[in-house]
């Protein structure tokens, strides 16, 4: 059977595998230690690392379903050893993680560097304000240097799409994407995913509506990826300008008006105006932008009355959504999604260096 054919499927991979990460579980709080590979463990995976072939996280395009799933099942563990008092484990102890930014970031960086620290790691931050890049050395070079430092594990984040897969191509350890230009931020995808299961339990027949900028927006794309493939209906909206033309290419369904967008949806994720990569203007004014596309409690009323409200952040309170949403007890998912964002992060950095640290079947 081919492994990604079917909804079908997808229902009872997630349901079995709800059952495993349960047992899972388990285990992890009591002895603290990573179970076996959930490949081999549950043998609903191919076996070993046949589960996740990927030498490193680039993005979600080219990601099977069942590795999808793969990488949420294993974040499991970690989202239960993360609500204990004692956080750390050991499974990386003697690994150096490089998390090299040469763009902004809070969340990403932040639970990059407590995932690799809670994995016994060694993490080092290279913040490119006060790194040599700003005395012109290239992103090659830059990399080149990371990588005669023998770094396990580079996790990367660059203004310019493209950037991270060029990197990967000149060094000699695993690289992760923590988001590129307007390209791909694939670890935002999966504890989107991930936070979405934990609410909702399942994916197949769910209706996403994704709104904001989604012509600029990597988070978008990594969604759109992510939750098509697990069988989601995702609807985009957004105004013209900030829409991509070939949008049906991924296989979601656009919308202008976000009323309409809205009607009946599960989830309504909401994106930030994404002003660094605008050249020119796009919105009329915030204000506008607001009246047409601002999530406020009367619209959310026109989604499912137990619809999830997400956004990746950093919010643009009072623009594309309301203090009084982002805040709505019970609804909103936003804590939420930066919870599962460190677990996610573990389950790749775990899942990745396995076959450095000759983990049986991975080497
Ligand atoms: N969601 C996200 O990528 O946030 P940061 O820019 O703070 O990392």
């Amino acid at each position: 059977m081919p492994v990604h054919s079917t909804d079908k499927w997808i229902v009872t991979q997630s349901r079995l595998m709800r059952r495993v990460h349960r047992f899972k579980s388990l285990a992890s709080m009591t002895s603290q230690t990573p179970p076996a590979p959930t490949a081999q463990a549950a043998g609903r995976y191919p076996a070993g690392s046949a589960a996740f072939p990927h030498g490193g996280l680039l993005g979600i395009a080219g990601l099977a379903p069942h590795e999808i799933l793969f990488l949420l099942d294993e974040a499991e563990q970690w989202v239960d050893l993360n609500r204990q008092p004692k956080k750390r484990v050991e499974s990386l102890r003697g690994l150096t993680i490089i998390n090299a930014f040469f763009e902004n970031s809070t969340r990403t960086l932040l639970s990059f560097e407590i995932a690799g620290k809670r994995l016994g790691a060694d993490v080092v931050n290279m913040q490119a304000a006060t790194s040599s890049v700003k005395k012109g050395e290239t992103l090659i070079d830059t990399a080149m240097t990371l990588n005669a430092m023998r770094a396990d594990a580079i996790v990367i984040r660059h203004a310019s799409s493209g950037a991270v897969r060029l990197i990967a191509g000149k060094v000699d350890c695993p690289v992760l994407n923590a988001g590129d230009g307007q390209h791909e931020h694939p670890t935002q995808g999966l504890l989107d995913a991930l936070t979405i299961r934990h609410a909702k339990g399942t994916f197949v027949g769910l209706t996403v509506t994704i709104c904001g900028d989604i012509l600029h927006s990597r988070v978008a794309r990594s969604n759109m990826l992510a939750l098509t493939a697990l069988g989601a209906n995702v609807r985009v909206c957004a105004p013209p300008a900030l829409m991509p033309a070939d949008i049906e290419r991924m296989r979601v369904t656009p919308f202008h008006d976000f009323d309409t967008a809205l009607k009946g949806a599960d989830v309504v994720m909401m994106l930030r105006l994404q002003n660094e990569r605008m050249q020119g203007q796009f919105i009329p004014s915030p204000r506008e932008y607001r009246h047409l596309y601002g999530l406020s409690l009367d619209r959310l009323a026109k989604a499912a009355p137990d619809a999830l409200v997400m956004h990746p952040g950093p919010m643009n309170r009072g623009i594309e959504i309301d203090s009084n949403v982002a805040d709505l007890v019970g609804r909103s998912a936003i804590t939420t999604q930066v919870e599962m964002g460190v677990a996610i992060r573990m389950a790749c950095l775990e899942v990745l260096t396995r076959k450095a640290r000759a983990v049986e079947g991975w080497a």
